[in-house]
């Protein structure tokens, strides 16, 4: 499968989409005139964003921003391979993808458990613990109120799993939270979820003769935690032996730097983001939610640290990679059912479930930590990154589409990339 996607990068978007389309992997057709009707096809402009539907989906809508869409290649995730579809802004980060996928090879993804936390916050409270004790006596009364605001999701198999409450000193005093714990099946669940929320307040308030400050969920999606794991020939990682054994331990020294100073940490943690961001954007997921929740979790031990751990297997000799993170992701509702561009980015993932989708999303990030810190403790960043910069930077200082490969060309001679530099090339090509 790997062997198909050998050089993927040289090919142009018509033939990479020919060769998705032949994989059975996108319904996308450059030439619909041979068409036999037999296999259902799209134009590219069938998976555009319609101004029609973007006019419901926001306020004060005027017209569509767009971001280069891109797929990320040679990713075998639970032994099956995928393309995995990202719409990023910034250069390098697909190629990263592609390129720790390639090296990390089959990763080993679990989705522990799937659902959405909820809270009602009762604030000013006296006595913390009768109210606790009042609301945890009526727990049965006050499910069944939430099973009934959640009938539909109730009958697809989900709806609310548990209620429990909890004390926290403020300087205002006590709050005392309800939390709801609430599996949404295939879809994130904040709608159903708050409508839930909305529904118990009233009863608790009138139980507790305390009025709720707020009803919302919590995108600290500690019941939605993936985890994924890859192992590494060391051998595997040069062609000199040696060397093989230095970038494996420099990889296990950067991910133990990672986790005891938080300035690394933070970009570690970006560097994964970058790649998960790309791939939420593309299905349509809720990024903000899942960024917010990410690095609250980055947080938990009380220190911000690393989401990756690389360590070497002395056993197997080995390097062994591991990331750990909440995503609470939907493959159903909100912007995914309405947004065609997010439709085909799931079709192009064989349209999994919610749960594949997040356990997809967890190697991801872990392929492209791969690949960043690879980079960092060998090459280091510039190298790979700057050159594939060289397009943006070139554009950048006005090169038109017939410039811009001899301005990048030589951009690379130079060893400088910058945009002094990429104007003076300019100049020169242009005679000035
Ligand atoms: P390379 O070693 O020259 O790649 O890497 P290669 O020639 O061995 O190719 C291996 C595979 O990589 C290819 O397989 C492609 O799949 C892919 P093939 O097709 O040959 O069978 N690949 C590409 N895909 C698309 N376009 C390309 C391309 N080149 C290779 N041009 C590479 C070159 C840039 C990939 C490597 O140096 C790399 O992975 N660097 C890391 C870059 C990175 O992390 N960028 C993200 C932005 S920097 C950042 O924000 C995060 C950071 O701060 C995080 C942190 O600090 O932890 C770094």
């Amino acid at each position: 499968m790997n062997q198909i996607f050998n050089g993927f990068y040289k090919k142009t978007p018509q033939e990479r989409l020919e060769i998705l389309h032949k994989l059975g992997w996108s319904k996308i057709r450059l030439d619909l005139t041979d068409e036999t009707g037999l296999e259902e096809v799209q134009s590219i402009d069938d998976i555009q964003l319609p101004n029609l539907v973007a006019d419901q989906m926001i306020e004060n809508y005027v017209f569509n921003y767009q971001l280069p869409l891109g797929v990320a290649v040679n990713f075998i995730v639970n032994d099956i391979p995928y393309s995995v579809p990202m719409a990023v802004e910034e250069p390098s980060v697909i190629a990263a993808a592609s390129n720790g996928a390639k090296k990390v090879g089959n990763i080993k993804a679990k989705m522990l458990k799937r659902e959405t936390i909820g809270q009602i916050v009762l604030p000013n409270v006296e006595k913390p613990m009768l109210i606790q004790d009042i609301i945890n006596s009526n727990e049965q009364e006050l499910m069944e109120i939430a099973k009934a605001a959640s009938e539909n999701m109730v009958k697809r198999g989900g709806g609310p799993r548990k209620i429990w409450t909890q004390t926290f000193e403020g300087d205002s005093g006590a709050f005392v939270t309800t939390y709801i714990s609430f599996d949404p099946c295939e879809a994130m669940g904040a709608n159903a979820l708050n409508t839930v929320l909305e529904n118990v307040a009233p009863r608790i308030a009138t139980l507790t003769d305390h009025e709720p400050l707020m009803s919302i969920l919590s995108n600290y999606a500690t019941e939605a935690i993936v985890t994924a794991r890859c192992e590494i020939p060391i051998i595997s990682l040069d062609k000199d032996a040696m060397l093989a054994e230095e970038i494996a331990h420099n990889i296990a020294l950067a991910s133990e730097y990672a986790q005891i100073d938080p300035y690394r940490a933070t970009t570690h943690n970006k560097g994964i983001m970058n790649g998960i961001d790309a791939v939420l954007i593309a299905t349509g997921n809720d990024w903000r939610a899942v960024e917010a929740g990410v690095h609250a979790y980055a947080s938990r031990s009380g220190v911000y640290r690393g989401l990756s751990k690389w360590k070497i297997d002395h056993s197997t000799n080995e390097l062994v990679g591991e990331i750990e993170l909440p995503l609470q992701l939907a493959t159903v509702g909100g912007t995914i059912s309405v947004h065609p561009t997010a439709q085909w980015a799931l079709d192009l993932l064989h349209q999994p479930t919610a749960n594949e989708l997040a356990e997809i999303v967890a190697s991801v990030g872990l392929a492209q930590n791969f690949a960043a810190i690879r980079a960092l403790v060998t090459e280091g960043i510039q190298k790979g990154h700057m050159a594939l910069q060289a397009r943006s930077l070139a554009l950048q200082v006005g090169a038109d589409l017939t410039e811009v490969d001899e301005v990048v060309k030589k951009l690379r001679e130079s060893g400088i990339m910058n945009s002094t530099k990429a104007k003076e090339i300019l100049s020169l090509l242009r005679g000035k």
